[in-house]
């Protein structure tokens, strides 16, 4: 069995730290990427943390999952709300998925209420910040464990 959590982010999400602190926290992409690995490596996974500004950098990166990764934890950022070809992605790599958003995005404007990728998750988490991502990714060793 694949022992790779891929975890991938959208858009705008490498000017974290700096970008609408009072949303989405002090924390940088790299303190993520930081929290993440150590939470998968407790649990004995690898993790591979990525980031894009391009949707079709994302959707190879997806595509290349298939067969490679136990789980995809990704945070596809405003594409959350405009991207069927996302979506289609995740749905092709039949890798199981968790939705993750940083800010509570029922709390903010209506057009971040609707993600196109929530249908086809596992299960989606917002609101939490990191913790977030460290959560998918227990929840990830924990469903995967033998
Ligand atoms: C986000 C929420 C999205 O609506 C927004 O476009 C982002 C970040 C979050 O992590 O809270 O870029 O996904």
């Amino acid at each position: 069995m694949p022992r790779t959590l891929l975890v991938l982010n959208g858009p705008n999400l490498n000017m974290l730290g700096t970008r609408e602190p009072a949303t989405y926290g002090h924390e940088t992409l790299a303190d993520i990427a930081e929290l993440c690995r150590h939470s998968a490596e407790q649990h004995g996974f690898e993790c591979q943390f990525l980031q894009t500004n391009h949707e079709g950098e994302l959707i190879n990166w997806i595509h290349e999952a298939r067969g490679r990764c136990a789980g995809i934890v990704i945070n596809p950022a405003a594409w959350t709300h405009t991207s069927v070809a996302i979506r289609d992605a995740l749905v092709a790599s039949e890798v199981p998925v968790i939705e993750v958003h940083l800010s509570n995005v029922h709390k903010r404007e209506a057009f971040r209420h609707h993600s196109f990728v929530s249908a086809i998750a596992v299960g989606v988490i917002c609101g939490l910040g990191s913790n977030g991502y460290r959560l998918a990714i227990e929840h990830f060793a924990h469903l995967l464990q033998d």
